[in-house]
């Protein structure tokens, strides 16, 4: 197998670079080391306190990790999902009965006062909390009943990217464990991840199309929905492209009217169910002569403009960790096209404290 070639410490995006390809790494610790880092404890928890319903409350990209999570909760467990707004409980005060909830708290820094604040209350208004973070010293894990750490290792990047994938690889583990699973099926990951990353020099021609496209539109539904979501916020906080993120379906209303052959279009069209579901979106985003980049099957692949094909044979609970990669790839190799520094995001720092 080919190994990327990472840039030089000094060069614009190295940091970046060097944390994308430790993904494949990472989770081979959580997957080796996952009891230990609390996932057994809090699955034991949550299995004696039966929860009737979850609740997420994260930020920035990891809200997008709990909004996979969000879905792994609603299909595999039957269990009703939502994500929380901060605010309600810190800015208007809000004290909602959380008896029999389970409250989910994701942050890669565990820093920012709302999230902390959020657990607080959730804990005092009866919830079990649960923190799912990559800091295992903050407030947020020691606020929790149980804390959950992804073991990614300290990410310098102001771009999350290593600890969004060990954020999703570890609510699935946790949730998997709580249906009294062993994690086995995510065990082909770090191989297939390393094989997807070898990819670079694929991903860096694609780029060139998008050296100066100003707005852009990704989507993707069910599983892939995150993802969208996540491309999405890589681009603009790197690339600074104008990129929203949409579920297909809602993409089909009302959004879709944005689409033109100047602000392209990037699909998740995964295999499985959500790929499935994206067929319609595919079929009217053709009718409009969108300038489609797909990353997904061979067959969705092969119908767009351009695309990166995904390895067959991933369950499309744990495609969002492989998709993401493509993107994380394409954000970083655009924005060093546009002679820009994504280790150095204007007006961004590692850490965003919010009330
Ligand atoms: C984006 C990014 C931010 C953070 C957000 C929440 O790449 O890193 O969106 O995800 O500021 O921060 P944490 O996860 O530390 O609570």
């Amino acid at each position: 197998m080919t190994t990327t070639a990472l840039p030089p410490a000094a060069q614009p995006g190295a940091l970046m670079a060097a944390e994308i390809a430790e993904q494949p790494a990472a989770w081979r610790r959580l997957l080796v080391d996952g009891p230990a880092a609390g996932l057994d404890r809090a699955a034991a928890l949550i299995r004696e306190r039966a929860p009737r319903m979850v609740l997420l409350v994260a930020r920035g990209t990891s809200d997008h990790a709990a909004l996979y999570a969000k879905y792994l909760v609603e299909i595999e467990h039957g269990l009703p999902a939502g994500l929380v707004s901060p605010s309600t409980m810190t800015a208007y005060g809000a004290r909602p009965d959380l008896r029999d909830v389970l409250m989910i708290g994701v942050s890669q820094s565990g820093g920012s006062p709302d999230l902390v604040r959020s657990l607080e209350v959730g804990r005092a208004q009866g919830a079990l909390t649960v923190a799912v973070t990559n800091n295992a010293e903050s407030a947020f894990a020691a606020t929790a009943h149980a804390h959950v750490d992804v073991l990614a290792g300290p990410e310098r990047a102001v771009a999350a990217t290593k600890s969004y994938t060990s954020q999703l690889l570890a609510l699935h583990l946790l949730l998997d464990r709580v249906r009294g699973g062993t994690g086995g099926a995510a065990a082909a990951l770090p191989d297939l991840g390393e094989a997807l990353l070898a990819r670079d020099g694929e991903v860096a021609e694609l780029a060139k199309r998008y050296r100066f496209a100003q707005r852009m539109l990704t989507t993707g539904r069910g599983y892939s929905y995150p993802t969208a979501r996540e491309a999405a916020l890589k681009l603009m906080e790197t690339a600074y492209v104008s990129a929203q993120g949409f579920s297909g379906a809602d993409l089909l209303h009302g959004p879709l009217a944005l689409v033109e052959p100047q602000v392209p279009v990037l699909a998740v069209v995964a295999d499985g169910i959500g790929g499935r579901a994206m067929e319609p979106v595919l079929a009217q985003l053709a009718e409009r002569r969108a300038d489609v980049f797909c990353v997904g099957t061979p067959a969705a692949v092969a119908g767009a403009a351009a695309g990166f094909t995904l390895p067959s044979g991933v369950p499309g609970e744990l495609s969002p960790l492989l998709e993401i990669l493509p993107f994380q790839m394409l954000a970083r190799h655009v924005t060093v096209d546009r002679g820009g520094d994504p280790d150095a995001p204007r007006g961004l720092r590692k850490v965003t404290e919010t009330l």
